[in-house]
C-alpha cells in the first residue's frame, strides 16, 4: 500500500517467517527483500544486495542483522556471521554502500569500527533518533528509528564523500488521517501478532535460558513487610499499573512495549525481567528498578544498598521521545515516597 522499493526484515518482520515475508512480493512486485546474511542467496524471494543506479553512480544497498535475533524471533530462518557476509557483499562494484543495521547500538558500532567500505550504515533496531549523523571508520551512522514519527532524509555529496545535508523530517500527526483500511489492517495484525508471541511462550520449555536463569530480583511484595507506607505510596502511581497500559491495548506480550512497563529489562542492560512467562513477578515499574536488585539486601537490610537515582534512572524510559515534557527535578516529586 506504500509502494515501497526496498524491504530489509529486521526481527519483527522475521517472526512471520520465509513465506509471509516473500508473499509480501505478490503485493508490491517491484519490491526487493534484502538480507545480507540470511541464509545467503539461496533463500528464494531474498536478495542479499542490491544494485540502483543513480546518475550513473552504482548505490549498494544491504541488510544485515544480528544473529542473536535468531534465537529470539526467526522462524526456519539461519542468520549467518555479519562481518563476513557484509565483506563479500561489498566487493560488488560500487560508489556508494549503504547497509541497515538490525543491531543494539553498541554492536553496530562495533561492526562499523571493523568493517571497511560502507559509506552510511542505518541503524535500523535500536529506539531512538540522532539529532547529527556520526563518523566512525568513514562510515556515516544514522538512526532514526522513532516508531514512525520521523523521517530520516540525507543528501550524499559524491565529490567530498560525506553528507551534504542530515536531517529528521517530524511527520506532522494533524497532516493526515488515519485511513480505515489501514486501521483495520493493523489491528488484525495486532491480534496476529499477540497469538503469536503467546504461542512463544507457551512453547518454551525447560531447556531455555529464560526459564531457568535465576534473576537477581524479588519483587515489590518482598518490600512490603518492612516498607509498608513506601509500598502503598507506590501503588498509587502508574509506576504499578504500567503493564494494565499494556494489556488494555493488546500488547502485553510485545517485545517492543514491554521494555519501558517492566522492571529491569535485558533491553536496558539489566538482569531483571525476561519475558511474561519466565518472570511474570516483574511486570511494572517496581521498586528495583529504581533502587536496583534486592536479593542481597533482603537477606541482610543492614548492607548498604540502593543506586544513586538521578536524571538518567529515568530517561531511560522517559525518552525525549515518548515523553518530551519529561522534566527529573518536577516529575521526581510526583513518585516520591
Ligand atoms: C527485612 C526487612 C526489609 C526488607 C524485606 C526490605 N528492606 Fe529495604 N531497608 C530495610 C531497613 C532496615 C533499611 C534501613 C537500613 C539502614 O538504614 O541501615 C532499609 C533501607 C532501604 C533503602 C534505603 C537505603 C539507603 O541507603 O538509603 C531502600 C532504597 C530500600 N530499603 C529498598 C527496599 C526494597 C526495594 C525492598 C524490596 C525489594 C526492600 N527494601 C526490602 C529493611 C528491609
Ligand atoms: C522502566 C521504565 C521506567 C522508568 C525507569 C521510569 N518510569 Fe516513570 N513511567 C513509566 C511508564 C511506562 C509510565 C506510565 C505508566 C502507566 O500509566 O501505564 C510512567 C509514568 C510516570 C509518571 C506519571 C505519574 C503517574 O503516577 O502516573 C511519572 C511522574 C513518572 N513516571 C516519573 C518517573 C521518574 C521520576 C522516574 C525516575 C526516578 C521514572 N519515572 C522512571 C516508565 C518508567
Ligand atoms: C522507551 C520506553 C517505552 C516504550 C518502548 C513504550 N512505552 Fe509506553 N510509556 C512509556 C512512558 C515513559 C510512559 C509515561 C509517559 C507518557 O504517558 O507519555 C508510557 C505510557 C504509556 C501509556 C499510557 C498510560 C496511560 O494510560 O496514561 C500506554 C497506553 C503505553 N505507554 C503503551 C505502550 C505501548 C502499546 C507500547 C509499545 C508499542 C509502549 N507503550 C512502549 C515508555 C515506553
Ligand atoms: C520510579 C522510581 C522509584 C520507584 C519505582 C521506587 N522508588 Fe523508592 N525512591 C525513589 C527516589 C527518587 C527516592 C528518594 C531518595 C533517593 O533519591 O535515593 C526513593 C527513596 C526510597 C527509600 C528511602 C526513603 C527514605 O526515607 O530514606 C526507600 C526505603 C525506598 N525508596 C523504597 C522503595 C520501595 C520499597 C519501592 C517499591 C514499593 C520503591 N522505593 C519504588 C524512587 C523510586
Amino acid at each position: 500500500m506504500i509502494g515501497t522499493e526496498i524491504f530489509t526484515p529486521g526481527a519483527q518482520e522475521l517472526i512471520y517467517g520465509h513465506e509471509m515475508i516473500t508473499s509480501l512480493k505478490g503485493h508490491a512486485p517491484n519490491s526487493t527483500i534484502l538480507c545480507g546474511n540470511l541464509g545467503g542467496p539461496e533463500i528464494p524471494g531474498f536478495e542479499t544486495h542490491k544494485i540502483v543506479t543513480i546518475n550513473d553512480k552504482k548505490v549498494l544497498i544491504t541488510a544485515i542483522i544480528d544473529p542473536i535475533l535468531d534465537k529470539k524471533a526467526i522462524h526456519g530462518l539461519q542468520v549467518t556471521d555479519p562481518l563476513s557476509a557484509l565483506e563479500k557483499i561489498l566487493e560488488t562494484p560500487h560508489d556508494l554502500a549503504i547497509a541497515v543495521l538490525h543491531f543494539s547500538d553498541a554492536k553496530a558500532r562495533r561492526l562499523v569500527r571493523r568493517i571497511a567500505g560502507l559509506d552510511i550504515a542505518i541503524l535500523g533496531t535500536q529506539r531512538g533518533t540522532m539529532k547529527e549523523s556520526e563518523l566512525i571508520n568513514g562510515c556515516w551512522l544514522i538512526k532514526n528509528n522513532n516508531h514512525g514519527k520521523t523521517i530520516g532524509y540525507l543528501d550524499w555529496d559524491f565529490t567530498t564523500g560525506s553528507p551534504s545535508t542530515a536531517k529528521l523530517i517530524q511527520i506532522n500527526k494533524l497532516a493526515y488521517d488515519a485511513d480505515p483500511k489501514i486501521t483495520e489492517l493493523v489491528d488484525e495484525s495486532e491480534e496476529w501478532l499477540r497469538q503469536h508471541y503467546v504461542e512463544i511462550e507457551k512453547n518454551k520449555n525447560e531447556a531455555d535460558d529464560d526459564l531457568t536463569v535465576k534473576v537477581p530480583y524479588v519483587g515489590s511484595h518482598a518490600c512490603s513487610t518492612c516498607h509498608p507506607q513506601i509500598t502503598t505510596s507506590w501503588q498509587k502511581t502508574g509506576h504499578a499499573r504500567a503493564y494494565a497500559s499494556l494489556q488494555k491495548k493488546c500488547k502485553d506480550f510485545c517485545p517492543d512495549c514491554l521494555p519501558c512497563h517492566v522492571t529491569g529489562s535485558r533491553e536496558h542492560d539489566k538482569q531483571g525481567f525476561r519475558s511474561p512467562t519466565a518472570t511474570p513477578d516483574l511486570f511494572n515499574i517496581q521498586c528495583e528498578e529504581c533502587h536496583g536488585p534486592a536479593e542481597d539486601h533482603i537477606k541482610d537490610p543492614k548492607l548498604p544498598y540502593g543506586l544513586k537515582i538521578e536524571a538518567s534512572t529515568c530517561s531511560i524510559c522517559h525518552t525525549a521521545n515518548n515523553d518530551p515534557e519529561f522534566f527529573f527535578e518536577d516529575d521526581v516529586k510526583l513518585i516520591i515516597h
